[in-house]
């Protein structure tokens, strides 16, 4: 790692004055540091009544008006006025670090570290300080409470940082507190017109600015909410606890890093490594019994009910069933299948209850000796599954045993769920009994974290449906694979009402700058229960396999669709899982996103190109290729009459040679997308 000191400007002397009470000073202190290459600055002040403030410019342009910062405490004064500042000096880390997995083999992670100081000047004296890491991408600051005697147990009823964006312009956002937790259409709003919103929020500014709030490293706190305060104005809004404080830790703690991702374009927050940078480095060493991969499922004929989750003559999960879902698996290169329905607690009032599941008993028709040893025979992983019905109490009793079980049959990785309304979860309340909790709350912290940690002891990896928010853990606990956490493919499934074809594009610049999603992809099938059935073009189910990240991605249909269409199920055999580099060509917020990936493994490039309601052609350069080599392009594209709302199944699945001097054109149908897998040929020509 190599270190520089970078120098710190300061406005007002008085910024070192310690000692002088902030309250009587005439001007406030104010103290500023910028990021390595001097696109970002940060400013940090105390007005007149002590009250700290952050504002952040780029280029000179403001893009966060000083904003407050601080706390209502409920068993002790606020500390949010009355404080003094003092700043240090930055510090310029700039290193490179591994995935063992990921969308980019190595990242770079280059900011400078600035530590500012708060202390009461009277009252208890309490201090906190604020870290601020200034990147020319984007800034994320946290608040880190020291051992002190004034203040031992922190009980947070209330984080007051603002976001008060500086300039008005388009947000896509989803509903924070409403029924259905993270799976909410996205609305696309004026930013003045958001109500509370998830995160990430990503906006558009009118000078055409991108800013994407959210958070990162989010261990043993509550979930980030904003709550507009007026005009653009944003406050967090922390998820509620189980008392009057949303979080109570101990000192010393730090909060999660409060993120802020700029760029002008919107390429530039796809391709921005900020949330992974914030979080710690790997704490697990070697996670190689977890390989990337695609997978099958008894899955999506439950969700069209031809099968049943429970027992019965439509159950999904038999040692038949399976079986054929190994061979399948097995035949076309795929790693894994995923069983749902195979342990026992189905049968009764299972959604926002589960109490009745057991995790390591299977139903009689379920052998699971013998399904997971000829998976293993097949050269196949089985992938478990552990529906909690939100009952994360319930679970926790069976994690040891449940994970146990897992790593003796070779299991190493399993779906959970939390399927239960919002503020519907189950967790321990103070006398050990079950109460009720919402999902992104400071107890499902501690569990999802808990899931990761019995689950890599036992060499089993993580990926939660109805989770808690993805903010970048999976660089410390890279068992945490992927995640649901918005409406993924299922609701095409059921509707009232399905994903709108604007969907995915919405979830680029939002939910999938926080992470993996296990989206589940590759539906074929677009007649479903829905009136809308799935409402995109076959071409764009293809693509979603580039623009999704996520080092799992499931072949969600039925197995016989893919048979009846063996040429563009060729496509979702082909495509890599695990890349050394990651690109967007091109993109715009809630429209279009044009990406392209390189195989981890190989000189293999794919592209994804997706579009919304509306029909775009869109140029793709090939620098990205090598120069002088040659490729054969295997294109998968709409079809001239394709549509999402006809004519879905319209693809062209061609073939052509090209090198990196080549220019595509993408022509993509309303609700539709390209697949392209770029494959080497002949021996290098380098130039
Ligand atoms: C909701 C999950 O998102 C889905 O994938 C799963 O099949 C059901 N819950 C049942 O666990
Ligand atoms: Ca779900």
């Amino acid at each position: 790692m190599m270190q520089r000191r970078s120098f710190l400007a300061l406005s007002g002397v008085s910024m070192l004055a310690f000692g002088a009470p902030a309250l009587a000073q005439s001007a406030p202190n104010m103290a500023r540091a910028s990021s390595p290459g001097g696109m970002l600055t940060v400013e940090v002040s105390t007005d007149n009544d002590g009250r700290p403030m952050y504002a952040v410019s780029r280029l000179g342009q403001p893009v966060v008006r000083p904003s407050r910062m601080g706390f209502l405490l409920t068993d002790q004064p606020q500390i949010e006025r009355g404080l003094r500042m003092s700043a240090g000096q930055p510090v310029t880390v700039d290193d490179t670090w591994e995935q063992p997995w990921g969308e980019r083999q190595f990242i770079r992670n280059h900011y400078n570290e600035w530590r500012t100081t708060f202390t009461e000047t009277g009252g208890l004296g309490r201090r906190v300080d604020v870290v601020f890491r200034l990147y020319d991408d984007g800034v994320g600051f946290r608040y880190e409470f020291p051992e002190q005697a004034a203040l031992t147990t922190v009980r947070i009823g209330t984080e007051l940082t603002q976001f008060n964006l500086a300039e008005n312009g388009e947000a896509l956002w989803c509903p924070a507190w409403e029924w259905n937790r993270e799976e909410h259409l996205y609305r696309r709003t004026s930013i003045d017109a958001v109500g509370s919103a998830q995160t990430p929020m990503t906006v558009r500014g009118d000078s055409g600015l991108h800013v994407s709030i959210h958070e990162a490293a989010l261990i043993d706190y509550a979930g980030m909410n904003l709550r507009r305060e007026g005009g653009t104005d944003f406050r967090c809004a922390l998820t509620p606890g189980l008392t009057n404080a949303a979080v109570e830790r101990t000192a010393p703690f730090n909060t999660p890093w409060r993120t802020l991702q700029i760029s002008d374009t919107a390429a530039g927050l796809l391709d921005s490594s900020l949330i992974l940078n914030l979080n710690e480095p790997n704490k697990l060493g070697d996670v190689s019994w977890f390989t990337p991969m695609k997978y099958v499922g008894v899955w999506w004929e439950m969700h069209l009910e031809l099968k049943s989750w429970g027992q019965g003559p439509k159950h999904g999960a038999t040692t038949e069933n399976t079986i054929r879902h190994i061979d399948f698996a097995a035949e076309h290169g795929l790693g894994g299948v995923l069983v749902e329905g195979w342990n026992k607690g189905w049968d009764g009032q299972w959604f926002g209850n589960g109490s009745d599941f057991s995790f390591t008993e299977s139903y009689p028709d379920f052998d699971i000796e013998r399904v997971t040893s000829y998976a293993r025979s097949k050269g196949v992983q089985l992938i478990g599954h552990h529906e909690t019905g939100g009952n994360a109490f319930h679970y926790d009793q069976q994690l040891e045993p449940a994970m146990a079980l897992y790593e003796r049959l070779g299991v190493h990785s399993v779906k959970t769920g939390y399927v239960a309304d919002a503020g519907g979860a189950r967790v321990a309340g103070p006398d050990g009994r079950a109460v009720m909790a919402w999902h992104e709350s400071q107890p499902m912290a501690q569990h999802h974290l808990r899931v990761a940690e019995v689950g890599a002891r036992h060499k089993v990896a993580i990926n939660a449906h109805e989770p808690f928010k993805d903010t970048g853990l999976r660089r410390t606990y890279p068992n945490i694979i992927s995640r649901e956490g918005q409406r993924g493919m299922e609701y095409n499934a059921w509707g009232n009402p399905s994903n709108p074809p604007e969907h995915e594009a919405n979830l680029a610049f939002t939910r999938m700058l926080a992470g993996p999603m296990d989206f589940t992809p590759g539906i074929f099938g677009m007649k479903t229960r829905s009136a809308e059935g799935v409402a995109t073009t076959w071409a764009k189910q293809l693509a979603l396999y580039v623009v999704i990240y996520s080092p799992i991605q499931m072949a969600a249909d039925l197995l016989d669709n893919y048979e009846a269409n063996p040429e563009p199920f060729q496509f979702i055999k082909d495509v890599p899982v695990d890349w050394s580099d990651s690109r967007t060509l091109d993109a715009a917020l809630g429209d279009y996103v044009v990406v392209a990936r390189k195989e981890r493994t190989s000189d293999v490039w794919a592209l994804g190109a997706i579009t919304d309601e509306h029909p775009r052609v869109l140029s793709a350069p090939l620098g990205f290729l090598d120069a002088g080599r040659r490729y054969r392009a295997e294109i998968y594209r709409d079809g001239p009459d394709a549509s999402y709302t006809d004519r879905r199944e319209s693809i062209v699945i061609e073939q052509r040679e090209v090198t990196s001097a080549d220019v595509l054109t993408l022509a993509l149908a309303p609700g539709g997308g390209q697949a392209i897998r770029f494959v080497p040929l002949g021996r290098s020509r380098r130039r």
